[in-house]
């Protein structure tokens, strides 16, 4: 895995930024994973701005997303698929018809997970953007998930729901459950960016880079993966 150490929050984003655009730049019909959480906005923020300057066009670009909560349609304030049309789809030219998220509100979760894991298949990422949870998950794929696993219905980890619960009225709102690519899916991406900022993710960093190879910590599988970049910034490198 290949290591950047960024200055700060911005300084990452920026350098998330520059892979980013060269994905876009050398195909224009790639397929981009995307990630919500805090993360990466500012990667977003950045992709708006240079859309809006440069012109950089996503007339043909297609995404599909990580996860989404189960029980939230996607005009749920709350719902990851409303914020990406905010955070990002909603800026730029791309067409809604080319953006992908799992349906929170399917009320046959086993037939939703088979839906996506077949799109997935016909879409192969190009590129695709994580975050890192402070337990070492990565979309909503909590310590255990086994590697081999595809696109499936979690209950949240309870540090995952307090991790959560700041975006959300009370914890007792946030939901209990979600809908998550999983490991293999995301290992087959062609690249993968790894986002890591503030020192309460320093032990996941740890764990990630230098910890076991173990399903204890999800994201460690990512040790195993040919092209990972992880960019974060100088809190969360603090234990490498
Ligand atoms: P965050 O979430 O970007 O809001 O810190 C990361 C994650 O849980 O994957």
């Amino acid at each position: 895995m290949k290591v950047i150490i960024a200055k700060d929050y911005d300084d990452m984003s920026e350098k998330a930024f520059g892979i980013m655009l060269e994905t876009v730049k050398s195909n224009p019909n790639a397929v981009l994973g995307l990630a919500t959480g805090s993360t990466p906005i500012g990667l977003y923020r950045n992709m708006v701005r240079d859309h809006r300057e440069n012109g950089t066009s996503y007339k043909n670009i297609r995404t599909v997303n990580l996860d989404e909560y189960a029980g939230l349609e996607g005009t749920h304030p709350q719902s990851y698929a409303c914020f990406m049309r905010k955070n990002l789809f909603d800026q730029l030219d791309i067409q809604e018809k080319n953006t992908n998220i799992e349906n929170g509100a399917a009320k046959d979760a086993d037939a939703e997970c088979a839906r996506y894991n077949a799109l997935l298949e016909e879409m192969p990422r190009d590129i695709q953007i994580l975050g890192i949870g402070s337990n070492g998950h990565i979309a909503f794929n909590e310590p255990g998930t086994p590697f081999g696993s595809t696109t499936h219905t979690v209950r949240l980890a309870e540090s995952t729901i307090k991790d959560n619960s700041r975006l959300f009225d009370s914890i007792d709102e946030v939901p209990r459950a979600a809908f998550t690519m999983g490991l293999k899916n995301i290992m087959q991406s062609k690249k993968i960016v790894i986002l890591a900022n503030g020192a309460n993710k320093a032990n996941a960093v740890y764990g990630l880079v230098k910890g076991e190879v173990t399903e204890r910590v999800p994201a460690s599988v990512l040790q195993l993966h040919p092209d990972c970049v992880l960019i974060c910034d100088e809190a969360a490198a603090s234990r490498l």
